[in-house]
């Protein structure tokens, strides 16, 4: 599909859909202002694919797009939900509706709008990848807090949660060290890890618990009497929203589209460690919750998006369609939609960052061997 409006430019749409983070605004004014200068101008699609069925848009110039480039949120409005959904959390992808693909193509051509930038993880690639099947002209960024698409070493989004979190856990620890407290510290990132990982590597955490390595309550409780016994009187525990107790997520439960909504673990392995310890321990939880989604992307993240958007824009210039900008080894490269999604990546024994944090002492529970407990003597 080409098209041009009355001013004679080619018209590119931008959607951005799922969970919001730290970093589209930088996305967003990448691909316009880097993209204006190539002779495109911009239609940006408010909530995501809704935006696209309902024909919602704004004109994007480069004036906006100065802005708005260091503000966190999206200037476009987003949703995880609607008519284009095509997963459910990390499930199975659907197979969106064929009436809906068409009334996006519709969409696009009555706006005579040529092919679209889309930002956005696992769900929303994986709808785009849907649509470019039918002809549209698409290239992806990928977004996440989660850090999960195998296809890129980083998501934009995540380094900005890591330092949310980072800095909660900083203040946290100075409470938790004045009442001789043990705290469990729920960070997001769903069946993934790694917002977890890099949060308590980063802020020093005594043990960090994974996804990806379930461990029992009474290993925890283990772990805790063996600190006290050393005189470790506080402890900080980080733990990830999706670690399982007894094989069983812990969660709010599953909301109108059956998406499950995740909080609650910290909370309850604190119930269950009272439970095998009485009295024994001083323990307090903080769910981070959406505060890692919020707030203005950090250096790293604007430097990554603005990277990914000028990327993105250039790879749409040279028609690499059905394609998704990734970093691979801190180059900006492009892989194929069809193979960046359904590809969960997830924290494994062997990776650089999980096998230092094991020679620094921390604990992540009983499947994996803790090979420095002698730490606690020095
Ligand atoms: O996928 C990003 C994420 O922030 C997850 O880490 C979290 O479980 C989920 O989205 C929360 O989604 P919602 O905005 O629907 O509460």
């Amino acid at each position: 599909m080409t098209a041009s409006t009355t001013s004679g430019k080619r018209k590119i749409g931008i959607i951005n859909s799922g969970g919001d983070c730290a970093g589209i605004n930088t996305v967003i004014a990448s691909v316009v202002i880097a993209g204006s200068q190539m002779g495109y101008e911009f239609y940006g699609f408010e909530l995501g694919w809704e935006g696209l069925l309902d024909r919602k848009y704004r004109q994007l110039t480069v004036k906006d797009a100065h802005a708005i480039a260091h503000l966190g949120g999206t200037i476009l409005h987003t949703t995880n939900r609607g008519r284009f959904a095509a997963k459910v959390g990390t499930g199975q992808t659907v197979g969106i509706d064929p009436e809906i693909l068409a009334q996006c193509k519709e969409s696009m051509e009555a706006l005579g709008v040529e092919g679209l930038i889309v930002i956005g993880g696992d769900g929303t690639l994986s709808g785009a990848l849907q649509l470019a099947q039918t002809g549209v002209n698409i290239v992806g960024i990928p977004k996440s807090i989660d850090n999960d698409l195998n296809a890129t070493d980083r998501t934009f989004g995540f380094a900005t949660a890591v330092q949310v979190a980072v800095d909660a856990v900083d203040k946290i620890k100075t409470t938790a060290f004045s009442h001789n407290r043990i705290f469990f510290v729920e960070c997001m990132g769903r069946n993934a890890g790694w917002l977890s990982l890099y949060t308590g590597v980063a802020s020093g955490a005594d043990a960090i618990l994974l996804p990806e390595f379930p461990t029992s309550p009474e290993s925890i409780v283990e772990f805790l009497r063996e600190r006290r016994d050393h005189h470790r009187q506080s402890t900080i525990v980080v733990v990830s929203e999706a670690f399982e107790l007894d094989g069983q997520l812990v969660t709010l439960g599953n909301d109108y589209t059956n998406e499950v909504i995740f909080s609650g673990i910290s909370n309850q392995l604190i119930r269950r460690i009272e439970k095998i310890a009485p009295n024994e321990f001083e323990m307090r939880n903080v769910v981070l919750g959406h505060t890692q989604r919020g707030g203005s992307p950090i250096a790293d993240d604007r430097i990554l998006s603005t990277r990914f958007g000028t990327r993105a824009i250039q790879a749409y210039d040279e028609g690499q369609f059905g394609h998704m900008v990734s970093l691979q080894n801190d180059r900006i490269v492009t892989v194929k939609l069809e193979d960046a999604v359904n590809q969960l990546k997830l924290v494994t024994k062997d990776n650089v960052l999980f096998q230092a944090a094991c020679k620094m002492g921390i604990f992540f529970g009983d499947s994996v061997p803790q090979e420095k407990k002698h730490l606690l003597d020095v």
